[in-house]
């Protein structure tokens, strides 16, 4: 009778509903950051604690102690638009948000051979990544001893230690997306007649689905790339107040298209302290970007997805 009551109750327990299953001890989780910033650590809908950049936190939890993710980089702390680490027993597994991934993860039990599919690491970059659950798992397969299919995964070891890595890629996940001028979404940063050659302006027009409006970029240091193509937003050699911001074939580390998306959504030039700037915050077709010296409150200079 034991075997069965076992399988059933592991079989049947739904995730969020605080899981208890007989087998359930403490354990201990080291959550690291390799995020460009610091970051919030929430564990089961609660905020735990801010990791600085490079850091990393000891937690001594049940093994099934609820998601862990960070509302860093727009993600939420109810775990909307997160992906998280999630545990049961000696299952564990992520979850990803199909419309919005703010922070990659990586989940690895910590001392422990990765054999025949048992306790390997797993990573999520992207939200779209294919070893991840989209919905929360409600049912888990009976342990066996045969490796569960993914996005299950099992480490069968008693006290096993896991190392939880937020941004294992060191950045946050890539963007594709227009860019609005201070939340106004019907307005888009667009590529001037879609000509796409070193020297076209970039200018403010109509978001109409064209390539010409679709960008590459994320949080943190970054370049802005026209999605699909080769061409970057440029700043120029001289970059001043008043200088008009154009297209140009992509270099890496070109300090003219070296920029900075940061948290509250401002596109400046690393090091520089100029940002991308809408003149006089016109948002007629065709007013051409230009940078300018970034400066606090400026509507003109926020930039939002
Ligand atoms: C955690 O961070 C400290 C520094 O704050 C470092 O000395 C230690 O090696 C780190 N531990 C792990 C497991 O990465
Ligand atoms: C479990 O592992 C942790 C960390 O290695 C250790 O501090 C703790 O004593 C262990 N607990 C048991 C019951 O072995």
């Amino acid at each position: 009778m034991l075997p069965l009551l076992l399988s059933t109750l592991l079989f049947a327990t739904p995730l969020l509903a605080s899981p208890v299953s007989p087998r359930q001890t403490t354990r201990q989780y080291i959550v690291h950051n390799q995020c460009p910033a610091a970051v919030n650590l929430y564990i089961a809908g609660a905020f735990d604690s801010t990791i600085p950049q490079g850091g990393n936190v000891t937690k001594f939890l049940s093994t099934g102690a609820g998601f862990w993710y960070t509302d860093a980089n727009l993600g939420t702390p109810t775990a909307e638009g997160t992906a998280k680490a999630g545990f049961l027993d000696d299952f564990y597994y992520i979850v990803t948000d199909p419309t919005y991934i703010n922070a990659g993860i990586s989940v690895a039990p910590r001392d422990r051979p990765a054999v025949d599919g048992f306790c390997p690491k797993i990573e999520c970059d992207s939200r779209d990544c294919a070893n991840a659950f989209t919905q929360p798992p409600t049912r888990f397969p009976s342990p066996s001893n045969i490796a569960p299919t993914p996005p299950y995964y099992r480490c069968p070891y008693s006290n096993t230690t896991y190392d939880i890595t937020f941004c294992p890629t060191g950045v946050f996940p890539p963007l594709t997306t227009t860019l609005h001028p201070d939340y106004t979404v019907q307005k888009c940063i667009d590529v001037r007649g879609a000509v796409f050659a070193n020297g076209t302006p970039v200018q403010i027009y109509d978001c109409n689905g064209t390539p010409a409006q679709n960008w590459v970029l994320t949080r943190g240091g970054t370049k802005v790339q026209l999605a699909g193509t080769n061409f970057c937003l440029d700043a120029g050699s001289s970059p001043a107040n008043g200088v008009g911001l154009k297209i140009w074939q992509c270099y890496d580390n070109l300090p003219a298209q070296q920029w900075y998306y940061t948290l509250d959504n401002r596109i400046a030039l690393e090091a520089k302290g100029f940002c991308t700037d809408l003149p006089n915050g016109n948002q007629a077709n065709a007013n051409q970007l230009q940078t300018w010296q970034c400066t606090d409150n400026n509507q003109n200079q926020v930039w939002t997805i």
